[in-house]
């Protein structure tokens, strides 16, 4: 299988409709792993798939071209759900030569034995000649890996941006036209959430070195390609990579004997203010990939668990290490939670909240068993205060 994104280039990549854990992001809807081939003078395959999908990868470039004749395999990334076939792609391509930089090659040496693969090191800046066609290099350290590279091609408009722009999302239409716009934008979403929020400074780099080319599609290595709606994912990093937070308050919470929950409905009724999007999120009930989306760009969020063991349900335990991994930024935050005895879920929550250096606006609010009515009116209180400084932090009118 092939499609062809303007004369003489292709995908030839690999539609991944069963995976569902992706190193622990739920893929509710799949993904692909994206390969393009281009036919010029000389022809160059830009990236390749994860094992063990090889034979399909090369399968379809033959459907174009015998794989023997390919002169160049450009590696823009080192993870290996884009280079785990290359050792099977290169014994396939003899007269191949795989083109990346420094930082690839040594990154690569450590996942795959390396010996007798013809390499060309390029440097940010550099090119490399097709024929009608140029390729272009440009470093992108950290958006994902140090050795993270986008291609582009100057003759057709056309970025290969790597895991940018990507989205896990496995469709037999290739194109983001093709698709209902409203749904890759979300998987979008979840993807910068979940892959590159915690190089969020590095995105914004990368598209910087970007901003001065004519692009009129990009290629990303997943989900769909970006023909008819680029100004939308641009804007969408550029508000992503930015650390802007929006008028959101997520409440998250675990509950036990419904104690917690009240509360958390409490925060949810204190909140509902005009312009402040509210969303209450049983953690057991959710993914940590939806919640890490749903936290990203919040500028308040709420926190609370009924008390096991002395502390902090388990589940909202993975949430906080999660979260701490991901570092999301500029956010305030109120704690809360029941206990029975002694020390409690709130004082852990608490410490988490600090951990995440989150503006944490008060102690935390316990409630001994079931909440009082003086309780649930505090709680309200403090979701009212999350709701008034959603609006200041993201410039909304207050
Ligand atoms: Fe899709 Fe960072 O790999």
């Amino acid at each position: 299988m092939h499609v062809s994104l303007c004369e003489g280039i292709d995908w030839v990549g690999f539609v991944d409709w069963t995976v569902r854990d992706f190193h622990s992001y739920s893929t509710e809807r799949g993904t692909t792993y994206n390969a393009y081939l281009i036919r010029d003078e000389q022809t160059a395959l830009i990236d390749t798939v994860k094992e063990p999908y090889g034979a399909m990868l090369l399968d379809n470039i033959a459907g174009l071209i015998d794989p023997a004749k390919v002169d160049w395999v450009v590696c823009n990334h080192a993870e290996p759900d884009h280079s785990g076939v290359l050792p099977q792609v290169l014994a396939a391509m003899p007269n191949a030569t795989l083109v990346c930089n420094a930082k690839c090659l040594s990154a690569l040496a450590k996942h795959y034995d390396t010996t007798g693969w013809k390499t060309k090191i390029v440097a940010p800046g550099d090119t490399l000649s097709l024929g009608k066609r140029t390729l272009e290099f440009i470093n992108t350290p950290m958006a994902h890996w140090p050795e993270s590279m986008f291609t582009y091609v100057r003759q057709d408009k056309l970025l290969f941006s790597m895991d940018a722009f990507g989205q896990h999302c496995a469709t037999t239409e290739r194109f983001d036209d093709e698709n209902c716009i409203g749904t890759v934008l979300e998987e979008a979403r979840t993807y910068y959430a979940n892959i590159l929020m915690p190089y969020g400074a590095s995105t914004h780099k990368a598209m910087d070195s970007v901003s001065g080319l004519d692009i009129e599609i990009i290629a990303t290595s997943h989900g769909v390609i970006w023909r008819s709606h680029i100004p939308k994912i641009l804007e969408a990093y550029r508000q992503w990579t930015s650390g802007k937070p929006q008028p959101k308050i997520i409440i998250l919470y675990d509950t036990m004997w419904e104690s917690t929950a009240a509360m958390a409905r409490a925060f949810e009724e204190g909140a509902a203010t005009p312009g402040v999007h509210v969303k209450v999120i049983h953690v057991r009930r959710n993914t940590l990939t939806t919640i890490a989306a749903d936290v990203f760009d919040a500028a308040a969020v709420a926190v609370g668990s009924a008390t096991l063991n002395g502390t902090m349900m388990p589940q909202l335990g993975a949430v906080f290490a999660y979260l701490h991994g991901l570092k999301p930024t500029a956010k305030v935050a109120v704690g809360f939670g029941s206990y029975g005895w002694g020390r409690g879920s709130a004082e852990a929550i608490q410490e988490n909240l600090e951990g995440l250096k989150w503006n944490v606006l008060r102690t935390p609010i316990k409630s001994q068993y079931r909440p009082t009515p003086e309780i649930l009116a505090e709680c309200r209180a403090a979701g009212a205060l999350l709701a008034q400084k959603a609006l200041e932090m993201s410039g909304a009118s207050v």
